[in-house]
């Protein structure tokens, strides 16, 4: 069960995901149609299909706004940079949102891996 499928090149981003302890690979895609969110989903390079957790959308706790498609693997790792992988979007676990601090969007996207990995498990949210 998915909302949609696309392939993409994996792009460098600004490399603050790994110092917030979620590190992401950024995915270039065309025609990504997807309402803004925090999604749950699966990304496949060479046959392997790894589950993870995305942001699609800007980082507002940034301020910045352009729209982007960053992916956190919720098992795994490899070098990705410059392949290009397929991207599944499964259903979506919240909106985009500004937080306070750092400290207080690294609590959430703790407790958005959690839901996800309960949902990997039940398949359901
Ligand atoms: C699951 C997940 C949820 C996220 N949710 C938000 C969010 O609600 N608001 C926000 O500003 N950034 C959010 N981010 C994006 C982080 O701010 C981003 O990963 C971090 O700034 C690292 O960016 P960089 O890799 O370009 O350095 C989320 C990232 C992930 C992986």
């Amino acid at each position: 069960m998915f909302l949609m499928k696309r392939t993409g090149e994996v792009v460098h981003g600004a490399g603050r995901g790994a110092g917030l302890g979620f590190p992401t690979l950024n995915v270039a895609v065309a025609d990504f149609e997807l309402p803004f969110g925090v999604y749950v989903g699966w990304l496949t390079f060479e046959q392997k299909k790894y589950s993870m957790v995305m942001n699609w959308g800007g980082r507002p706790t940034f301020g910045e706004e352009a729209p982007v498609l960053e992916v956190h693997l919720l098992e795994g790792s490899g070098d990705f940079y410059g392949k290009t992988v397929e991207v599944e979007v499964g259903p979506k676990l919240r909106e985009v949102r500004r937080f306070a601090g750092v400290a207080e969007l690294r609590t959430q996207i703790a407790e958005d891996v959690r839901r996800a990995r309960e949902f990997f498990q039940s398949g359901t949210l």
